[in-house]
């Protein structure tokens, strides 16, 4: 990340959650203002050609991917809320909207948005431009994962941490050190009783078939090129007993199989996840 500009991959992500809207039918992640909070210049370009950032063979994967992992993180959001989660830490938040179309009666669910700075700043204006308004029980939380801890920025945003805390990290972790994914996730173990986190990461290139590793050898290309490389990359094995030794109670890996089984059953467009990355749900 560059200190003065914000994500571009925030950008490109918030993008497939709209064509996502657009393009399948049924919907695994229905988001009534993903194609808003673009802007409206890029949404009215969705509108005309939904195609128009789909247009790689890797594309309808990715895109599938993106809602899916949304779709289980604000499942998991829901049950959590229903055992007593009071909190919402969205980690990187980028273009999420979660905030704007929170479910939950006012009161219920305070929500914090972390993330980059210039990212965070670059979101705000996106708000403002097109019209989405802030709700009382948001608050942001500006973190560079890499030269700050989680705990200092959500300590100066008013988090409680005393209170069960639900916590997502949608597409962040391969932008980051494995070091600072590893301590932000110490920190998540010790939250109360009840917290947990849903996060994506990226399987380690050498446990990756030769058709695979061509797929993610285009894909680091291109991140690479806007400027935001991938740095961590794991093992499942090797992840899961990581964090149990943090101290999660229940750790569950999510592959490609899981994923496609549970949201993209019986679909007539073939739509589903490809195989670069799983989906992680840890509870302490
Ligand atoms: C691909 S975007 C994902 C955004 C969002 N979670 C989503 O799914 O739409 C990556 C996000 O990671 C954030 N990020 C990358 N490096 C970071 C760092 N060192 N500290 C904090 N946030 C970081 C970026 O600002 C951006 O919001």
């Amino acid at each position: 990340m560059k200190e003065t500009r914000p994500s571009a991959t925030a950008q490109r992500v918030a993008m497939r959650r709209a064509s996502h809207q657009l393009l399948d039918d049924p919907k695994v992640f229905d988001d009534p203002i993903a194609l808003r909070i673009i802007g409206k210049e890029d949404a009215s370009a969705l509108q005309t050609d939904p195609r128009q950032s789909e247009a790689t063979p890797l594309s309808p994967y990715l895109r599938a991917f993106v809602a899916a992992r949304s779709r289980y993180a604000e499942d998991e959001l829901a049950l959590g809320v229903r055992r007593g989660v009071r909190q919402y830490v969205i980690l990187g938040a980028g273009l999420d909207t979660f905030a704007y179309r929170n479910p939950h009666p006012q009161g219920v669910l305070h929500v914090f948005e972390v993330d980059y700075p210039s990212t965070q700043t670059w979101k705000r204006a996106c708000l403002d431009e097109v019209g989405i308004a802030l709700p009382d029980d948001l608050t942001f939380g500006p973190v560079d994962f890499e030269t700050q801890t989680l705990e200092e920025g959500l300590r100066a945003a008013g988090y409680d941490p005393g209170k069960s805390t639900f916590f997502s990290w949608l597409g962040v972790t391969e932008y980051l050190t494995t070091e600072a994914v590893m301590a932000t996730l110490r920190f998540i173990a010790s939250a109360p009783m009840g917290s947990g986190v849903v996060f994506d990461y990226m399987i380690a290139p050498s446990l990756l078939t030769p058709a695979q590793r061509s797929s993610f050898d285009t894909l680091e290309r291109r991140v690479a090129s806007a400027g935001e490389p991938w740095q961590a990359f794991f093992d499942p094995g090797l992840l899961t007993r990581d964090l149990q030794a943090m101290g999660f109670g229940y750790v569950k890996d999510k592959g490609p199989g899981e994923i496609n089984a549970r949201y993209f059953t019986n679909r007539k467009d073939g739509l589903r996840v490809g195989s670069l990355s799983h989906v992680m749900n840890a509870q302490v």
